[in-house]
């Protein structure tokens, strides 16, 4: 088996894959390296791939239940149901027409900004589109990295959006405004949460588009509208989006609750053909992160936007934990969260821009922590609940022999709700429970853990020093 490699297409989403021929089936190492990529990337792009209808549909089933074709609204059918579409799981993108009927859907040019069956209670999780034919120019498909875009919202305006609803409408102008006259009788239509938590990442999404969503549920009319306007023009912004060029064989799929996409223009009477299968969906919620980590992150984004080194970086960051940690619906909400035990973190949050990480720990009583650094990463370290204590160590040899180290504890200091620790790349420390329950939370300059930068543990009486990756990274959401 040729081994499978990743490719970032661009610095908003998307990667290339190369080295996995879709016409096999795949095991489940490769699987879950594709599942593993999308995760992160969002957007797969496999190049020069021959795959029939079978093929296809044997891949997209991998990833969870094929999706059945939606049908058009009554007054749209004529114009949305192809002649050649036979098979209930598939669509044929494409403008080409057969004695004047089109044989798909979606015909010519420009196709805003949209996600896929975002009119349904349960839009699709995820599409997948092979390239069949295409025209000799333009017909680019864009997509926009909807985690980014949800960071970029003004807190303000998220404020204001939490836990609203927004109206998506089934409509077919593919470059005009839905028209929403009120009566919605004919017209496939769902409500769903402006924000969503992305079931399996966990991470916060904004899901709206310029083409059918209509509405904010409970706003006034030009205030929502308003709102909306103002959404769809972060979502859209060039830094959030790559642009996919088409070429023949090309096989791209992509996660319908984190991107929204486009197609842009291309030349009227030539051919384009894709074809489309997808995995259906779930009803999405929100579950709004608490307050004072929204809060938390937008002030950390504001020091980071601000300053370029990591130094510098921390060390504004440290009365901002301080103020987190001794807020107190963050230690009412810790002591609900599951103990670490067994070198896990909980993993509160990773930031898209940036890469810093928050992470709290759970130490049960008298739990004893191992003597390491952080290799490169800076890391802020701060108490919300219970008593831990820091030990900072000095290395005394030489380093001259590799393996071997001899360290000296050189402080011991005790902390309890509020005192925050700024541990320097390198330093060699441990933090120890004390004789109760205690949390906390750590800011990290960069993600640590497996597949990550190798970090060292040192054994005093040993005399040993040995490397190995970071704590266990568990997606966890702090919740209301
Ligand atoms: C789709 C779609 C865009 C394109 O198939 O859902 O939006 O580039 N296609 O044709
Ligand atoms: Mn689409």
């Amino acid at each position: 088996m040729t081994s499978m490699t990743v490719v970032p297409l661009s610095p908003a989403c998307a990667a290339e894959i190369k080295g996995v021929d879709l016409t096999k089936p795949l095991s489940d190492a490769q699987v879950a390296a594709i599942k593993h990529a999308w995760g992160k990337h969002l957007v797969l792009v496999f190049r020069g791939q021959t795959l029939t209808q079978d093929d296809q549909l044997r891949f997209a089933a991998y990833f969870g239940e094929l999706g059945t074709r939606k049908k058009a609204p009554e007054k749209l059918r004529h114009r949305a149901e192809g002649i050649q579409q036979d098979h209930e799981k598939v669509l044929l993108v494409t403008n080409i027409k057969v004695d004047g009927e089109p044989i798909g859907a979606f015909g010519d040019g420009e196709f805003w900004f949209h996600i896929d069956s975002g009119y349904s209670a349960k839009p699709y999780n995820y599409t997948f589109l092979h390239a069949l034919e295409l025209p000799s120019t333009g017909g680019n498909t864009l997509f926009s990295n909807m985690y980014k875009v949800y960071e970029a919202v003004p807190p303000a305006l998220k404020a204001k959006l939490k836990g609203k609803r927004a109206l998506h409408i089934h409509e077919y102008n593919r470059s005009r405004q839905a028209s929403h006259s009120g009566d919605l009788s004919g017209t496939p239509h769902a409500y769903h949460p402006v924000f969503i938590t992305h079931p399996e990442t966990r991470r916060k999404s904004l899901f709206v588009d310029r083409l059918m969503t209509v509405a904010i549920e409970g706003v006034d009319a030009d205030e929502s509208a308003a709102m909306l306007r103002e959404l769809y023009d972060i979502g859209e912004r060039r830094e959030f989006l790559y642009e996919h060029v088409w070429q023949l064989g090309d096989f791209l799929m992509w996660d319908n609750r984190c991107t929204i996409h486009a197609r842009t223009d291309f030349p009227k009477g030539e051919r384009r053909l894709l074809r489309r299968c997808t995995v259906e969906g779930a009803a999405l919620y929100e579950e709004p992160r608490l307050p004072a980590l929204e809060n938390f992150i937008a002030r950390l984004r504001g020091v980071w936007a601000a300053h370029s080194d990591d130094e510098t970086r921390m060390k504004a960051a440290k009365p901002l934990l301080e103020a987190f940690v001794l807020d107190d619906s963050v230690k009412a909400n810790s002591r609900a969260w599951p103990s670490t035990e067994g070198r896990k973190n909980l993993r509160l949050y990773v930031d898209p821009d940036y890469e810093f990480v928050i992470n709290a720990v759970v130490r049960v009583p008298g739990r004893t922590g191992s003597v390491h650094d952080h290799a490169d990463a800076w890391v802020l370290y701060g108490i919300v609940d219970g008593a831990e204590s820091l030990e900072r160590y000095d290395r005394i040899d030489d380093a001259s022999r590799s393996g071997y180290a001899e360290i000296r504890l050189a402080s011991v200091t005790t902390g309890t709700q509020g005192k925050v620790d700024l541990v320097a790349p390198y330093a060699i420390h441990a933090e120890q429970g004390g004789p109760a329950r205690s949390a906390a939370v750590i800011l990290r300059s960069r993600p640590l853990g497996e597949g990550t930068v190798l970090q060292n543990s040192y054994d005093a009486k040993a005399k040993t020093v040995t490397q190995r990756y970071g704590p266990e990274q568990i997606p966890y959401e702090l919740r209301f």
